[in-house]
């Protein structure tokens, strides 16, 4: 089936945030009048902390918020570098998701574990409402990195030899971060140019990979596209 990107393009990453903030509100406005709960996969890197840090500011039911996150780095529970640390002094430490709503990846257990432990807690999501993902500079997203190969019945992959410090992570398979309602990358920046070009080009990126049936929503700043 042919997956339909829709790109929407900005002037500026401050645009593309605001634009990306208030989708996310929509999209947990729909999900908890329809369902009474919002499933919300987080991407990591830096690209989303300005959109995390206008979620703040947010008035929605944030009782009715599920976190999760689509990658996370081998780093000990404090470090700065963690997606979860970005996460907690962006948006979680300031607003009143219930703690028991937000699965941070126990990654300070080492990559095996803390995979082991994630496909657990991520077990009886039947689908995401809504996955945020960022891209690399060789278009990998999440810790799905070019040339490494995973086991695809796995919902949660341990991930070593990152190219991208640290060596060690975990990561939400292909196929788990495809089974959402909707899918928004986030990609800003002149760094992203060159994978931006491949992926118009439909060069195989590990973005690619991540196919869910309703397609993917591409917010990208001028400075991406030129
Ligand atoms: C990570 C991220 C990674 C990130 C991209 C883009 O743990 O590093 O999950 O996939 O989203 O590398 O990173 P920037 O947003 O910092 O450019």
């Amino acid at each position: 089936m042919q997956i339909i990107n829709q790109w929407h393009s900005f002037d500026t990453a401050n645009q593309v945030a605001q634009a990306v903030c208030t989708q996310i509100l929509q999209s947990a406005e729909h999900a908890i009048s329809a369902r009474a709960c919002f499933h919300l996969v987080l991407a990591g890197g830096s690209t989303p902390e300005k959109i995390y840090q206008l979620l703040a500011n947010a008035k929605t039911d944030w009782s009715k918020w599920y976190i999760y996150y689509g990658d996370e780095r081998c780093l000990a529970t404090d470090n700065s570098e963690r997606n979860s640390t970005m996460a907690a002094n962006a948006l979680l430490s300031k607003v009143d998701i219930p703690t028991e709503n937000i699965f941070t990846m126990s990654t300070e257990l080492g990559a095996i574990e803390a995979a082991k432990k994630y496909r657990q807690s991520i077990a009886k999501v039947e689908q995401f409402d809504l996955v945020l993902l960022g891209m690399g500079e060789d278009g990998h997203t999440a810790s799905l990195f070019p040339g490494h190969i995973h086991d695809q019945d796995e919902t949660v992959h341990a991930v070593y030899n990152s190219p991208k410090p640290p060596s060690d992570r975990i990561s939400l398979s292909a196929k788990t971060l495809a089974n959402t309602r909707q899918l928004f990358f986030i990609v800003t920046g002149a760094s992203k140019c060159e994978p931006v070009k491949q992926w118009k080009q439909g060069v195989k990126l590990p973005v690619v990979s991540i196919a869910p049936n309703t397609g993917v929503d591409i917010y990208i700043d001028q400075a991406a596209l030129a």
